[in-house]
C-alpha cells in the first residue's frame, strides 16, 4: 500500500494512502458510520455495502482503478475517515465516488478529491465522471469549484458530472462520438439537449464562468478551452444580458470559434459584423426544431460529422451512445 500524503489539520494527523485488503474491516466500519442519507448519495439507492462489495471496491486497483483511504490513528487503533476511488469507464475516462465521515467534513473532501485527481492523471485518465443526485449540494459544489461539465442523460434523477484531471475544464472523452455539441449554460437551457443525446450526438453542458468555480474559465483568460476546441457546435444558452453570456459571446467572436456558434437566449440580434460568426437559435423552438437547426449549422461546416451520427444510430430508439458504465457502484 503506497503512502500518498500525511497532513495534520486541527491537531489531527491524517494519512492518505491506497487501500489494501487489510483495510476491509475498517472500510466497512466507515461505511457503517455514515448516515443513511450519505449512503443514498454515495450509492444512489438504499444499498448498504457488504463485505463482498467493499472487497471488490478495494480490488479495483487491480483493474486500472484506484481506491484511496484517509486514515487517522486513534487510541483504539486506526480509523478510516474517508475514501475516494475511480474505476475506468471508457478509453480515457473513469467514474469516481467518494465519502467523508460526517465529523470530518469541511476540508477533507476537497483535499482527497485533489489527491484522487492527481492519481488519475498519473494513470493516464483525462476525465473523471461522477453520478450524483441533483440535491447533493456538497458534491455539486465540490465538482463545480473544479470546473465541471454535465452530460445530459436519460435519467433526470441522476446527474453525470465530468471534471478534467489537468487544466481547468474536462475535455471530450476520446470515445465520445461526433457530432459533439457544447452547451454553454445548463443542459436544460437548450431544449434540444436530451433529444440530441438520444439521437447519438455527444452533448456536454458547461456553466462557464461563475457558479462557484474556483478554476478560471479558459475562454475568459486568454487560453483555449478543450471543450470549445473539440466541439462541432457551440450553443450559448445563458440568459441574455447576463455578464457571463456577454463575456463568452465576446470571447467567441474575438477568437473566431471554428465550430458554428448558436446563441439561444433570444436577447441578441446578430449585428452585420458578427452575423457570419454566430447565428441565433430560437429559445422557444421545440426540441426537435432546435436540434434540426443545430444539425443544419454543423452540416454547413462539416457535413460528414452529422451524417456519421445518423448512420451509427439508424434504427436505435432511445439510449445515449455516451451513457457511461455504472462503474463505481
Ligand atoms: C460530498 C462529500 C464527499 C464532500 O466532502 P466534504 O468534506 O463534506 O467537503 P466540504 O465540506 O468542503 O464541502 C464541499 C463544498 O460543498 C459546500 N457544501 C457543503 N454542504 C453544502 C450544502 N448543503 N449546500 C451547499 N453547499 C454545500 C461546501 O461549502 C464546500 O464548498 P466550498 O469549497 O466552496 O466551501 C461529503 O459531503 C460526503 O461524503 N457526502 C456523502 C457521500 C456523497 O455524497 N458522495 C458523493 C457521491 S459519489
Amino acid at each position: 500500500m503506497s503512502l500518498l500524503h500525511r497532513i495534520t489539520v486541527a491537531g489531527r494527523a491524517t494519512t492518505i494512502r491506497e487501500a489494501a485488503r487489510e483495510d476491509l474491516a475498517l472500510l466497512i466500519e466507515h461505511y457503517r458510520s455514515l448516515p443513511a442519507e450519505d449512503l443514498r448519495r454515495r450509492f444512489l439507492s438504499t444499498f448498504r455495502p457488504d463485505e463482498r462489495f467493499v472487497a471488490a471496491w478495494i480490488d479495483r486497483s487491480e483493474q486500472g482503478g484506484a481506491v484511496l483511504v484517509a486514515v487517522e490513528q486513534t487510541p483504539e487503533g486506526e480509523r478510516i475517515v474517508a475514501d475516494a476511488g475511480y474505476v475506468p469507464s471508457g478509453e480515457d475516462t473513469a467514474e469516481l465516488a467518494m465519502t467523508v465521515a460526517a465529523d470530518r467534513r469541511g476540508w477533507l473532501g476537497p483535499f482527497l478529491l485533489d489527491v484522487l485527481v492527481e492519481h488519475a492523471r498519473n494513470a493516464g485518465i483525462a476525465d473523471l465522471s461522477a453520478e450524483i443526485l441533483p440535491n447533493n449540494a456538497g458534491m455539486l459544489a465540490l465538482l463545480r469549484s473544479r470546473g465541471c461539465a454535465l452530460r445530459p442523460g436519460e435519467d433526470p434523477s441522476v446527474l453525470e458530472v465530468l471534471i478534467g484531471t489537468s487544466g481547468t475544464t474536462p475535455s471530450w472523452p476520446a470515445d465520445s462520438p461526433r457530432p459533439r455539441v457544447l452547451v454553454e449554460g445548463s443542459a436544460a437551457a437548450w431544449p434540444g439537449s436530451q433529444m440530441a443525446a438520444r439521437a447519438g450526438l455527444s452533448v456536454l453542458a458547461c456553466s462557464g464562468p461563475g457558479h462557484g468555480r474556483s478554476h478560471p474559465c479558459p475562454m475568459l483568460t486568454g487560453r483555449t478551452c478543450p471543450l470549445v476546441e473539440e466541439a462541432d457546435a457551440v450553443v450559448l444558452a445563458m440568459p441574455a444580458g447576463s455578464p457571463c453570456a456577454e463575456q463568452l459571446l465576446a470571447a467567441h467572436t474575438e477568437r473566431d470559434t471554428a465550430a458554428p456558434l448558436l446563441v439561444s437566449n433570444g436577447g441578441h440580434d446578430p449585428d452585420p459584423d458578427r452575423a457570419t460568426r454566430w447565428s441565433p437559435l430560437d429559445p422557444l423552438a421545440s426540441a426537435s426544431e432546435s436540434l434540426r437547426q443545430v444539425r443544419a449549422a454543423i452540416d454547413r461546416v462539416a457535413p460528414r460529422a452529422s451524417d456519421a451520427a445518423r448512420r451509427d444510430h439508424a434504427g436505435v430508439s432511445g439510449g445515449s451512445a455516451a451513457a457511461p458504465a455504472r462503474a463505481a457502484r
